[in-house]
């Protein structure tokens, strides 16, 4: 496994993948490695030749200077874990590889979606997210893409991202693994302190609870009512938003048609810590 730091190595590597005839399965985090990211270069192994993986904390899409300056970094345990994967390369390039010029910042339309949910929360995010991106799609120029439904929104930002520039690249959405309690695993969780961990805990059991009513067709509002009653109780915890929502536009729904696919979106504090998690309901 080869660790690429700058721009000049990295194109050379890409051309010579190119020449070569390979296909590229690319795999970007912003690194603190868990199984859930290894999970995604595991799928790239499985459809593509060669497997590459980017570590980059993308500064522009963190709306939260605290949230930026507490992100956990572990670039030698993440190096380790790839190595482990038989990850290809890593491109691992500090601020001013990717962001040369300050004033280099792209600007991005994504309507109503990047207004919703983690959008409306988060100021920007979507738009850092697609500056990164796209900087890295055109770097590594993959045939397909690994994206965790762990970050439910994103994904489609990052499929509308591709439809508007019209890269070449496929995207995989791939399921969100958990842990052992079913928290759903984020580089976050490692912040949380030993009680924080374990209210945490809930938000799975309610994601449960929530997708039983579903199916038990229970209205729309009730559900969401009797899931934030017990959110309410937690006091380590603070509701972002919980909505369910159409799956192909994230609006908010009232009834469920059985035509349209279905997603319950959930954001939570737990103490400073903004957990996000959700359920394909339909
Ligand atoms: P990061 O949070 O490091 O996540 C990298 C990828 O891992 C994302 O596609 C995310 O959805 C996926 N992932 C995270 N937790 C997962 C889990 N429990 N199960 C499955 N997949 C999971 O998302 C980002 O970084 C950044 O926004 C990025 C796309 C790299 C742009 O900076």
């Amino acid at each position: 496994m080869e660790i690429v730091k700058d721009i000049v190595r990295l194109n050379k590597i890409i051309d010579e993948i190119k020449q070569k005839g390979k296909t590229i399965g690319f795999v970007p985090t912003m690194g603190a490695l868990h199984q859930g990211h290894l999970s995604l270069l595991q799928e790239a192994g499985k459809q593509c030749d060669v497997k590459i993986c980017s570590v980059f904390v993308n500064p522009t899409q963190f709306n939260d200077k605290k949230d930026l300056d507490r992100y956990p970094r572990t670039p030698e345990a993440d190096f380790a874990l790839l190595e482990r994967e038989a990850c290809d390369f890593v491109f691992f390039p500090d601020e001013k590889e990717i962001y040369p010029e300050k004033e280099d910042k792209r600007v991005f339309r994504f309507g109503r979606l990047e207004e919703l949910h983690e959008g409306r929360t988060r100021p920007g995010h979507f738009n850092g997210v697609a500056q990164v991106v796209s900087k890295l799609f055109e770097l590594v120029k993959p045939d397909k893409a690994f994206f965790g439904q762990k970050d439910f929104q994103q994904v489609m930002i990052v499929k509308a991202l591709v439809k508007q520039l019209n890269y070449k690249v496929e995207i995989v959405p791939c399921a969100i693994l958990r842990e052992a309690d079913g928290l759903a695993m984020s580089s976050r969780n490692v912040l949380l302190s030993a009680e924080e961990r374990k209210v945490a805990a809930h938000i799975p059991l309610w994601m449960g609870k929530l997708e039983e009513m579903f199916r038990k067709n229970t209205v729309v509002e009730t559900i969401l009512k009797a899931i934030k009653e017990k959110i309410a109780l937690q006091p380590l915890m603070k509701l972002d938003y919980l909505e369910i929502c159409d799956a192909d536009t994230l609006e908010p729904i009232d009834t469920a048609n059985s035509a349209n696919r279905v997603v319950a979106l959930l954001a939570v504090f737990v103490g400073k810590i903004r957990l996000i998690d959700n359920v394909l309901l339909q």
